[in-house]
């Protein structure tokens, strides 16, 4: 007899204070200059768009992104470092851009280290391109990193 077993749902839904501590764990373990659990608590507490994406209860990515005035600006996407290359910062990217648009957003805007080869190479696969940089906007080991702003127009 064979049993056959099946992957665990995904399941998309919207963050909330009671993430935090799993939100912030996955974040130092991602970024060399991770956010703050404060800065998470804000982005809830002024009502941006906060997305946690789980398997099984277990917290695979999250995305928080704010939406108005026709555009949207990712601010952060992020998959626990266990759990990359497996289709999951797509998944998320996918699910912000489907709400930015249900929210009549023209623009997804976004910035990113151009050293980020994983992020840049998503975000070139689902349509981003760069419009522009700002300079020394991240810190770096060595000082500062220019950051590149990249743009996808919703509308087509
Ligand atoms: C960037 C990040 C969100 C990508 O998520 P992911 O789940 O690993 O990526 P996916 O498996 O969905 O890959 C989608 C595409 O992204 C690109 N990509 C992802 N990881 C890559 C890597 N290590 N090297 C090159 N390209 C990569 C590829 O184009 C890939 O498509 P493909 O598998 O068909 O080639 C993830 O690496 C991450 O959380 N990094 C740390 C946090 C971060 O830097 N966030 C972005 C801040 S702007």
């Amino acid at each position: 007899m064979s049993a056959v077993l099946q992957e665990p749902e995904l399941r998309l839904r919207p963050m909330s204070e009671d993430d935090l501590a799993a939100v912030t764990s996955v974040e130092q373990d991602a970024y060399a200059f991770p956010w703050t659990e404060q800065i998470f608590r804000d982005c809830l507490r002024v009502g941006y768009s906060c997305w946690i994406l789980e398997q099984d209860r277990s917290l695979l990515s999250y995305g928080v992104m704010s939406v108005g005035a026709g555009e949207c600006h990712i601010l952060n996407l992020c998959v626990r470092p266990v759990s990359q290359r497996q289709g999951f910062g797509r998944h998320m990217l996918a699910h912000l851009l489907r709400l930015a648009r249900k929210h009549l957003a023209k623009t997804a805007l976004l910035e990113v280290r151009p050293s980020n080869r994983a992020a840049v190479q998503l975000y070139r696969q689902a349509g981003f391109s760069e419009v522009g940089i700002r300079r020394e906007y991240y810190p770096a080991v060595k000082g500062r990193e220019d950051a590149l702003i990249l743009a996808k127009d919703l509308t087509v």
